[in-house]
């Protein structure tokens, strides 16, 4: 096991602690574990002079899985994009070719009530929003700012998909939907984008090999109308980049918090990136306030799925829902009743619910 941890900027620091503890307790003992340390985002920038450094890159390229907090500075988006601690994530996903996104939105039974919806429209969620992560808008050329003749501002971007990107991440979707209950939706903007149409018809034609699982598609607005009315009509969920960024927001809060959701990007094979939905959250960062289970839940992934070791995940992921039945929750998931905690008291909750679960 051969992890780096990219702790990153604001909450990141904090939440990536308590997941490193909970590594550290169930797969510290295994042989082969190795944990390294790399910067990346704005201390990177500063004693680097580059928000990924190439050291940090060339570690990225050689661990089996990656454990990621967050990047990125209030305001940088006016830094360019080489330098911009925020875009370093963007610039690993492409380096690594981590074109799979999958951020699952499910619910902790003991959390139903923090949801903004009703408890039956999300009891018993189980989504998995499958986000293409290397195209689209995020990487589409030209971009860039230029003038008209007239001398009007102007900026741009490209949406465009290749076929073969559509197919592999539509082939991801049908194995993926394999595993789970066997319904792909895939959501587009076909009624109005050429490189819709384009995504719509590949994902069909690649759906045939899948006789098996049912395909349907909706539009995208649509497609987040019927997530707020009847989320649980779905099973995977796959699109493009920019609609996955939103779309996985959205399908976040139906859980109650997106303090809760890890996810995890892969290239073809085992390696993978694994880290929380949520940002840096300057707003809380460095108060011990931030929920460190989406980042914990992160680290659980990596288990199943870089490591290829389902107990330790199934372990660390009943510890996170003991710790939320034994009252523990961060101000985020904060419900009457409830001992509020903070982060590195959550983390100290997980890790007594290991201890004690064995
Ligand atoms: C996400 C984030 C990133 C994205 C930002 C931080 C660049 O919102 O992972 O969803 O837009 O992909
Ligand atoms: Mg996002």
């Amino acid at each position: 096991m051969k992890i780096l941890v990219l702790a990153g900027d604001g909450i990141g620091a904090e939440v990536t602690e308590q997941a490193v503890r909970v590594v550290q307790a169930v797969a510290g003992a295994e042989p082969g574990f190795e944990l390294a340390h790399a910067p990346i985002g704005a201390d990177a920038l500063e004693a680097y002079g580059d928000p990924l450094p190439a050291h940090t890159l060339a570690l990225a390229r050689k661990a089996e899985a990656i454990l990621f907090g967050s990047v990125g500075v209030p305001g940088d988006e006016e830094i360019p994009y080489e330098k911009r601690p925020g875009a370093s994530l963007l610039r690993l996903r492409k380096d690594l070719d981590l074109f799979a996104n999958f951020r699952p939105a499910f619910l902790f039974p003991e959390l139903i009530g923090a949801s903004t919806l009703k408890r039956e429209v999300v009891e018993g969620l189980d989504i998995m929003i499958l986000r293409e992560l290397t195209g689209d808008l995020y990487f589409g050329e030209p971009r860039g700012f230029d003038t008209t003749a007239d001398g009007v501002a102007r900026a741009f971007n490209t949406m465009v998909y290749t076929e073969p990107e559509i197919e592999r991440i539509a082939h991801v979707a049908f194995r993926l939907a394999r595993t789970r209950r066997r319904k792909v939706c895939s959501v587009d903007k076909a009624n109005v984008l050429e490189v819709m149409q384009l995504w719509r018809k590949v994902v069909a034609r690649v759906g045939e090999a899948y006789p098996d699982v049912e395909l349907t598609h909706q539009f995208v607005d649509a497609a987040v109308m019927q997530l707020m009315r009847a989320p649980k009509q779905f099973d995977v969920m796959v699109m493009g980049n920019v609609f996955g960024d939103i779309v996985s927001d959205a399908a976040a809060m139906l859980t109650g918090s997106i303090g809760m959701l890890p996810s995890a990007s892969f290239a073809l094979g085992r390696k993978g990136l694994y880290e929380p939905v949520h940002g840096t959250a300057p707003d809380i960062a460095g108060r011990n306030l931030a929920n460190p289970l989406a980042a914990i839940l992160s680290a659980a992934m990596m288990m199943r799925h870089s490591f290829d070791r389902a107990d330790l995940a199934d372990r660390i992921e009943r510890a996170v829902g003991q710790a939320l039945a034994s009252g523990y929750r961060t101000g985020d998931i904060m419900q009457p009743g409830m001992k509020q905690v903070g982060t590195r008291e959550m983390g100290d909750a997980v890790l007594e619910a290991l201890a004690a679960g064995g």
